[in-house]
């Protein structure tokens, strides 16, 4: 299944929700299954940092886009807690967050 949303809806530095995806633009068109693997807050309401990674925006985890593995975990207090961070770490690895495929057809893009 498909879904489409104008190109001027997501311009570089942010991130929309598209059914099951939270789709973003780091520079490049993104999309990644919207639940955090944490506490399942929506990545959809999250923000792209400087690496191009994209932050939850509960407790901040980063996740990278292009392979769906958090590459830091929780802050705050859940940052004190010990073996968290590597426990979430490794269990991205092993299920990374699902990747969609963006595509771009004259100013909308699609998601699928
Ligand atoms: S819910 Fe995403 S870091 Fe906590």
């Amino acid at each position: 299944m498909s879904h489409d949303l104008p190109a001027s809806d997501l311009p570089e530095g942010t991130v929309t929700g598209v059914d099951g995806f939270a789709v973003g633009n780091n520079g490049d068109y993104f999309a990644v299954g919207r639940r955090c693997r944490h506490l399942r807050a929506d990545l959809a309401g999250g923000s792209i940092d400087d690496d191009g990674c994209l932050v939850c925006p509960w407790h901040h985890a980063k996740y990278d886009v292009t392979t769906g593995v958090m590459v830091r975990g929780p802050q705050g207090t859940f940052a004190r807690i010990p073996g968290l961070e590597a426990t979430i770490k490794a269990f991205t690895k092993a299920v990374p967050l699902k990747r969609g495929t963006v595509t771009v057809d004259g100013d909308q893009l699609h998601v699928s």
